[in-house]
């Protein structure tokens, strides 16, 4: 099969902002050394979205690709659609500054095209100068280290992150891993409404009264680890063969368009309204990734893509803070 480089047409409408590119470029677990290269590889590919996170450990990396796609004139600034996340650490709202400060520094950046809560999670503050990013455990160097919580209301990490957008430091603001009561509940309380939701999401993590909610509120949806398992095979949360890149419904629907099954289940996401946001440390799945705008998934293949669902949830802080950082804190049930 051969993959063409396209340059991505398809996007998705965000209230009060410019349209989201629907497939974007994710960095979790990017290696450092690799992310500068591939972020110049990335939007020389087409790609105009980057999916990125303090947390992730990599934004300064990235920022070093950034500031070369923008001294090269590889694209302009206002092309991109450049995406960051505060740190559960972060949540008082005397650090929610600070914290896109340092993100935006690392980036080479003076604005972010969209800021999100990454998790309703609120952990104690940990400063720049003890350890960045921050991680989980409070103190890594202690005897039994473990995440330690703080108590910090939602809605008043909300109202720094609408600071910012009055700042002009991120264009819009947004939330990831919430669930809907704690969206509704942010909505009813909220000056600037959430424009974007950050969740997972692929063909075995479906989420349809999710997704419909969203669009409800005209609230835009983004599947992150939009390929399901393969990520979280490497770090002991799946298996092989809980991957649906091997179902057969979706190789024979590969098969019939001459697509790989990642380019068939990144299509199903898309075409359901949700933008996308692969990661791949590639090159050549750069491209294949991004090339999912030449051709249609019928009715019938979105629906029995759809029915794989098995609520399978493999980013879920209810099962990892446990086992790996010593404390049970579930956040969807
Ligand atoms: N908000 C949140 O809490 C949250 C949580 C998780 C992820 N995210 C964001 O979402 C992004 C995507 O999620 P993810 O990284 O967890 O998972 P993903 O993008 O669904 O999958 C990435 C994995 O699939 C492999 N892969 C990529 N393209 C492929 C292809 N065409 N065929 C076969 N395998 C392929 C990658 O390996 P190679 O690198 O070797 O290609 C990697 O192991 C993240 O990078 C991050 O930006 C956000």
């Amino acid at each position: 099969m051969t993959i063409t480089a396209n340059a991505n047409p398809l996007s998705i409408s965000v209230v009060q902002s410019k349209p989201m590119p629907a497939v974007g470029l994710g960095f979790w677990k990017m290696e450092q050394s690799a992310a500068a290269d591939l972020t110049v590889h990335a939007v020389q590919s087409g790609y105009r979205h980057l999916d990125c996170a303090s947390d992730y450990g990599n934004e300064a990396y990235v920022g070093t690709g950034i500031q070369r796609v923008l001294d090269g004139g590889i694209c302009k600034r206002e092309d991109l659609w450049v995406t960051s996340k505060l740190w559960n650490t972060y949540h008082r709202p005397e650090n929610v500054k600070k914290a896109v400060q340092r993100s935006l520094s690392d980036l080479h950046l003076d604005y972010l095209d969209l800021y999100l809560i990454h998790f309703p999670i609120t952990l104690q503050y940990v400063p720049f100068e003890t350890r960045y990013p921050a991680g989980w455990f409070f103190d890594p160097s202690a005897a039994s280290p473990r995440m330690e919580l703080d108590s910090v209301p939602i809605i008043e990490t909300w109202q720094a992150m609408e600071e910012l957008v009055g700042l002009g430091l991120v264009k819009s603001i947004g939330i990831s891993n919430f669930c809907i009561s704690l969206i509704r509940d942010l909505l009813s309380q909220c000056t600037i409404r959430p424009s974007v939701l950050q969740v997972e999401s692929h063909p075995y993590l479906v989420q349809p009264k999710l997704l419909r909610y969203c669009q409800m509120e005209s609230i835009a949806y983004t599947a992150f680890s939009p390929l399901g398992a393969p990520s979280y095979v490497p770090i002991g949360m799946a298996t092989e063969s809980e991957s649906v890149l091997t179902h057969p419904v979706v190789q024979n629907i590969a098969s019939a368009h001459e697509k790989t099954t990642a380019q068939i289940v990144l299509r199903w996401g898309v075409q359901r309204g949700t933008a996308v946001i692969p990661k791949t440390s590639k090159q050549e799945r750069l491209v294949e990734n991004l090339s999912i705008g030449d051709f249609q998934l019928s009715d019938s293949e979105m629906q029995s893509i759809s029915t794989l669902d098995r609520n399978r949830r493999f980013n879920d802080p209810g099962d990892f803070c446990e086992k790996a950082f010593g404390r049970f804190y579930p956040i969807y049930e």
